[in-house]
Formats: structure tokens, sequence, C-alpha cells
């Protein structure tokens, strides 16, 4: 699917993004391996939705959907059965990795898989802890990648330090640690989205958050119900928009705050940007508020160190704002972009300068500088639902026309995008 995009007199309007994935992926795993019934409501859209409930669903899990909200029975910790098939996590890292700590603390053997994308990205961030917990796990290329096979059951709890921040990892640590026999203790380099910690604390799992550590032991989880905010990181798209279009105002509702996803909002007011926040509140554990901006004068910051876990994955979209901004910024210690959906360094700086942005490409991140005139052109997603949103708000306010190419891609996270895109301005 191609989809062209031209610069917008004015942008203009209030936008409801869809509900957050993260939250929805934590929300319907704890809740299937819980005691009680639940419903989620203004759960997240799209294939990664699908890849999350799919997996549960193939393990037995009780999952029906009905008005846009999930009905979840949960049968306890051991409710789970070993599946008929081979799990299919789709184009979703968060579905494998929190999925492989289920099927690892589960006694039975399972297999699971991906796309092209996903069985190309590193596996051994879990694979190595999952193995030292007990569970038998074989893969491609010496256990790295997909797909993974495994023969659960039986943990034991293990204390160990993360060679990344990562939040995927953490979960799917946390999520075996509920399994396992004695106290599993992690420790992560930095900090990284908590919404398993959260929703963990919420369910009366043993968990214990320290400084710089994290306990978990066995225990069993009573089921919540959750109304998932809006997603943070897809709300980024439009704020940046409003940011840098120099005629706009855009109003989102209800979206995530947690502090370890709102690093962009951090990294925008330093850049100068026009936001304000109100209306917050807390629902089912989790900040939301309201976020109205509009068009800002910006200037170049650098972006590094432990912000970075938190703007993961709005790094792309920020450098499209820093090529709005007056002098230069730059992106380092990012090389996590590198095994993303897609290289999203190379994703990013491809599309940026094919728009005429001035952007490099550095081993862990990019330098842009801010200033030159957008001028829209053919640009690709690379099968990534996040490059093929930035592009899109490129198109937003690039001079003349910008052609995305494989635009399906934003389907991933955001069915909506594009048509939402189209009713904000003329
Ligand atoms: C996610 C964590 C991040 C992020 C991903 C969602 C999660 O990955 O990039 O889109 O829900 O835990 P890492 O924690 O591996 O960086």
């Amino acid at each position: 699917m191609i989809e062209k995009v031209t610069t917008l007199k004015r942008i203009e309007g209030e936008i409801l993004t869809p509900g957050d994935k993260s939250i929805s992926h934590r929300a319907a795993l704890f809740n299937s391996i819980a005691s009680g019934e639940s419903k989620l409501t203004n759960f997240c859209v799209g294939d990664d939705k699908l890849a999350i409930l799919n997996c549960l669903k193939g393990l037995g899990a009780a999952i029906e959907e009905s008005n846009n909200s999930i009905y979840i029975k949960g049968n306890g910790l051991n409710g789970l059965s070993e599946p008929k098939d081979i799990l299919n996590a789709g184009n979703s890292g968060t579905t494998i990795r929190l999925v492989s700590g289920l099927l690892s603390g589960n006694d039975f053997y399972s297999v699971i898989t991906g796309d092209k994308s996903l069985r190309n990205r590193p596996m051994e961030r879990i694979v190595t802890p999952l193995s030292k917990m007990g569970a038998i796990i074989s893969g491609r290329e010496r256990n790295s990648l997909a797909p993974l096979t495994f023969r659960g059951g039986n943990l034991t709890a293990i204390e160990y330090k993360m060679p990344v921040a990562s939040a995927q990892l953490k979960s799917c640590l946390l999520i075996a640690g509920l399994y396992a026999t004695g106290k599993t203790v992690i420790q992560e380099p930095g900090p990284s989205r908590d919404h398993t910690e959260k929703i963990l604390q919420s369910m009366g799992s043993q968990i214990k958050i320290n400084e710089s550590t994290i306990e978990i032991q066995k225990s069993e989880l009573s089921s919540i119900d959750v109304n998932i905010p809006s997603d943070t990181s897809n709300s980024t798209f439009w704020i940046v928009a409003g940011c840098c279009h120099p005629n706009a105002s855009i109003k989102l509702k209800n979206v995530g705050i947690n502090p370890t996803r709102t690093g962009m909002l951090e990294v925008l007011n330093a850049m100068g940007a026009n936001i304000k926040i109100t209306n917050e509140k807390v629902e089912g554990g989790e900040p939301v508020a309201d976020i109205t901006v509009e068009s800002s004068e910006l200037i170049g910051v650098e972006i590094s160190g432990d912000i970075i876990p938190k703007v993961i994955d709005e790094l792309p979209i920020l450098a499209l704002a820093a090529c709005f901004a007056k002098g230069k910024t730059i992106i380092k210690d990012s090389e996590e972009l590198r095994v993303k959906e897609s290289d999203r360094i190379k994703s990013t700086v491809n599309s940026l300068t094919k728009l005429g942005a001035q952007i490099e490409e550095t081993k862990d991140g990019m330098v842009i500088k801010g200033g030159s005139q957008l001028v829209g052109s053919e640009v690709e997603s690379f099968g990534d639902h996040r490059i093929a949103m930035t592009n899109g708000i490129a198109g937003l306010i690039a001079k003349g026309e910008t052609t995305v190419i494989n635009a399906e891609s934003a389907d991933v996270s955001y069915p909506t995008f594009w048509e939402t895109l189209r009713t904000l301005g003329d």
C-alpha cells in the first residue's frame, strides 16, 4: 500500500490514540495466568494485538473479545496447557520475549516463531538466563534466533545482572521468576519501562522493587480489570507533528504518562516545545493525562545515557523533530535501535535524507543538523511500523508531496494511523 501525504496549511484536532501496546500485552498475559475473571478495555489494536492474544489462546487461555473489550478467565499459574501447534509472535518482540518466560515456567514442550524481522532479532539475551534457571531451549544460530523450542518447568531462581536495559528481557525473567523455586533477583543496567512491575504489584505477587534490583518469588496472581491508557509511543507522532508544523494545535486525550515512558516529553521540553499536560489522574495504577501541543521554536539537544531506554521507540520521530530544530541534535548510546523491527538508525537516516534532512548515521545513533527545508519525496517503511508513521508525519510538514511505500506497516500497532492523519486539517 502506498500513502501520499501533502503539506497541510494548518493542523488541528483532538486525538484519542488506541490503547497502549506494552500495557495491553502485560494485562492479557498476567490475567491469563491469574485466578479469576478480568475485563480489559481500550486494548491495543493491530497485528501485535493478534500476536499476543493468539499465543495466549494457543496455550489454552480462555480469552474472548466483545465490543472492543477483552474478557479473560484465568485458571491460575499452572492453568495453561501444552500448545498443539507452533506459536507465532508475528512481528512482536514483546510477545516472543514475554511469552518465552511463560513457556520456560511450564512443564511442557512448545515452539515459538515470528515473521522474518522477528526471526532475525536477538534472542540469546533471554535464552541465556532462562537456560540458567533450568529451561531447555534450542534455536537457530546456536540458540540465539527464533524459532525457539522449549521444554519448561522445574525452574530454579537465579540472581542475574542484565547486559542490556530492556523491559522485554526484565519482564521475561520476572515471568519465569513467578514459576521458579526461590528468589529471583534481577539487576538492570538502567531504568526501562516498569509496566510489568506495576501490574504484578496490583495483582498481589511477591515482588519487591529495590533501588537497583527487583526480586520476585513464586506467587499466585489475582485477576484485575484494566482500562488501558492511550499509547504513549503512538501519541508521540502527533505531539511531534504539533511541535514542528508552523500552524498547529493538537490535543491528545488520556495518554499514558508513566515516567519510564515519557522521556520524549523530557526531550521535547528541553528542545523548547510548547506542550501542556492537563487532567492528570491515575487509572489502574498507571498515570494518564491530556497533552496539548502547539507550534514550537525548537532547539537542538543531546539525547544520550539513561534516558535512552525511556525514548527508545520514539527516537525515529524525535530525529524528525530535530530536523526542525535550530542547531545540532546528537543521539548517542542507542545501538539497541539496530535490533528493533528494522535497523532504525539506518531506516531513519535513509528516510530523512531522502526528504532533504542533514542527518548522519553514527555507530550508536545519529547526528542531525536542523533547519534544512524538508521536501516531499518517495520514502520506504522498511517493514517497520514506526518508520512508516515517522515518514507520514514528515509528509505533513515537508514541502510538496511525500509518498510512503509499504505504508501498511503501520498496521502492526496503529491501523487507523493514516485515517487519523487525513482528519487533521487542510
Ligand atoms: C517494550 C520494550 C521495548 C520497546 C518495545 C516494547 C515492552 O523493548 O522497544 O517496543 O513492551 O516491554 P526493549 O525493552 O527490548 O528495549
